[in-house]
C-alpha cells in the first residue's frame, strides 16, 4: 500500500478514455483500490479515479460523509466501482460547486442531472445496480467522467463560476467541498 501521485490538469492522462477492466478480482486490481483509498483519505477527498493516479482503468472509488449532504440523501459509505455505466434517470439537472484533487484549489459549478440509475462490478465481480440522487448522484458523474477523460471545468456553463476557492469564497458563492474534494 502506499500514498500515490495525483496527476494534475494538463497530464495527458487526464484526458484518455480508461480501459474496461478484464478481471475485478484480480489481485491487482484489489492493490491498486487499497492504494486508491488511501491516497483518497490522505488528500481528505471525496471520490478518486483510477486516471487520476496514473492508472488508466475504469475504477473509481467515493465516500460521501454525512456532513458534505446538503440535501436529504444522506452519507454513502466506501463504494468501489468497476466498469460503472451511468444512465440519466429523467431530465432534472441542477448547478453544484465541484471541487477535484486534480485541480487543486479550485472549484465551479457544474450542471448534473438529479437522477442516475449506476451499474458496476464489484472487487469480487458481482454485478450491482442502484439509484442515486442529488449530491451521490453528482459524485457519481464526476467520477465517471474521469473514466472519459473529461474533468469538471470542462462542464462549466458560466465561468464567472469558476475560480480559486478562497477568492469565491469572499464573494456571495455558496462554496460547498464539492464533488470530490476530489
Ligand atoms: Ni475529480
Amino acid at each position: 500500500m502506499a500514498i500515490l501521485k495525483i496527476a494534475r490538469m494538463g497530464h495527458p492522462i487526464l484526458r484518455t478514455r480508461a480501459s474496461e477492466v478484464a478481471d475485478p478480482s484480480a489481485p491487482e486490481v484489489a492493490r491498486l483500490v487499497d492504494a486508491m483509498v488511501e491516497t483518497m483519505e490522505d488528500a481528505d477527498g471525496t471520490g478518486l479515479a483510477a486516471p487520476q493516479v496514473h492508472m488508466p482503468w475504469r475504477i473509481v472509488i467515493y465516500k460521501v460523509d454525512d456532513e458534505r449532504i446538503e440535501d436529504e440523501s444522506g452519507g454513502v459509505p466506501l463504494t468501489v466501482m468497476i466498469n460503472p455505466l451511468v444512465e440519466p434517470v429523467g431530465d432534472d439537472t441542477s448547478l453544484g460547486f465541484e471541487a477535484c484533487l486534480s485541480v487543486p484549489g479550485m472549484a465551479g459549478a457544474v450542471r448534473r442531472h438529479n437522477n442516475v440509475q449506476v451499474t458496476y462490478q464489484t472487487i469480487e465481480d458481482k454485478k450491482i445496480s442502484f439509484d442515486a440522487r442529488g449530491f451521490h448522484a453528482r459524485v457519481i458523474q464526476h467520477e465517471c467522467d474521469h473514466l472519459d477523460g473529461i474533468l469538471y471545468p470542462s462542464r462549466i456553463e458560466d465561468m464567472t463560476q469558476f475560480g480559486f476557492v478562497e477568492e469565491l469564497s469572499r464573494g456571495q458563492m455558496p462554496i460547498k467541498e464539492g464533488a470530490d474534494g476530489d
